[in-house]
């Protein structure tokens, strides 16, 4: 009989064989605004039409559920039992976070690696995420547990996309991820350079609060694209808070418009990848192939 982990591989690969890009969204440094470009992102490619998964791996920092208004709600199973239901704050849009297994918000989480690793493993497996167009992850920064589960167990990542601020210090630790995702053999899609700048919202006047060019430089530095620059403005942090969606309420900021650019230029890169899968498990037997999932041409009648 497969064991537990052989089963639950199986039906990662199962699930994730139904969505056409997985991307991870990552970084060296905090606060820099990945779960900012997570969400935006899912918000333009879902006014493009597609329908887009998020996953939030950040297990003790959980901010995509209030992000996108939707704080509080609970994760439920299907009838069966056998699946765990996403949270749909709007159509096309599916999301799951640790957040959702938690009675109380104000909770702490005290996991060590090995629980973390396996609650992100069982999202994959477990939550019945459909056939998808996206699926976007958030992760918490650094190089850890979370980005690690995620690089080795979901099958055909599309890439990791860095986010970091122009200042020398964020682009140090971002250096960090990218050599991270080429240790791992993921592809690296590109920087998003955040807060590139701030709009005076007296003047319009440009400040540039973390310093100049440091997301371009690092790209040239390592030949990798950059896919664009956003900057700060103020009411994207509130509209944040309130759960409100920045781009269907302010879309001509300058700050829209760089997510719903970033989102095209993402739809006309990552390219769909599909591996074929064949579990080849030395316990198959016809007992074992009658609980596993796998489309697998070896299956035993
Ligand atoms: N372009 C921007 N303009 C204004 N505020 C922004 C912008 N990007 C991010 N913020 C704000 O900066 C803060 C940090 O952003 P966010 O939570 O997205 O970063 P993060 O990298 O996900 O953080 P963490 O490392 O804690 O997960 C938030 O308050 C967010 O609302
Ligand atoms: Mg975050």
């Amino acid at each position: 009989m497969p064991s537990e982990s052989e089963l639950q591989e199986v039906n990662i690969h199962s699930r994730m064989e139904k969505v056409d890009r997985k991307i991870l969204i990552m970084s060296g440094k905090g606060g820099v605004g990945k779960s900012t470009v997570t969400v935006n992102l899912a918000n333009a490619l879902l006014d493009k039409g597609f329908t887009v998964g998020v996953l939030d791996t950040d297990i003790h920092g959980p901010n995509i559920p209030k992000m996108f208004g939707c704080e509080g709600a609970i994760l439920q199973s299907t009838e069966d039992g056998s699946s765990i239901l996403p949270v749909c704050p709007r159509p096309g849009l599916k999301v799951v976070s640790m957040s959702f297994a938690l009675n109380d918000p104000d909770q702490a989480i005290i996991f060590r690696g090995p629980m973390k690793i396996g609650v992100i493993k069982q999202f994959l497996a477990d939550v019945e995420w459909g056939t998808l167009d996206y699926l976007l992850i958030d992760s918490p920064p650094g190089t850890g547990d979370e980005q690690l589960a995620v690089c080795q167990s979901v099958p055909d990542l599309s890439g990791c996309i860095l986010v970091t601020t122009p200042q020398q210090v964020a682009i140090l630790d971002a250096k960090k991820s990218v050599n991270f995702a080429r240790q791992l053999n993921a592809d690296v899609i590109g920087i998003i350079e955040n807060m590139s700048y701030l709009i005076c919202p007296d003047c319009g006047k440009h400040i540039a609060v973390f310093g100049k060019d440091g997301g371009k430089n690092l790209c040239k530095e390592m030949n990798i694209p950059l896919l664009g620059e956003i900057p700060m403005e103020l009411g994207l942090q509130q509209d944040e808070d309130l759960g409100v969606n920045w781009l269907e309420e302010n879309p001509e900021s300058e700050s829209a418009k760089a997510f719903k650019a970033i989102a095209d230029h993402i739809h006309s890169t990552v390219k769909f990848k599909h591996t074929p899968y064949e579990p080849s498990f030395s316990s198959c037997s016809p007992s074992a192939c009658a609980s596993c999932t796998a489309n697998c041409s070896s299956k035993k009648s």
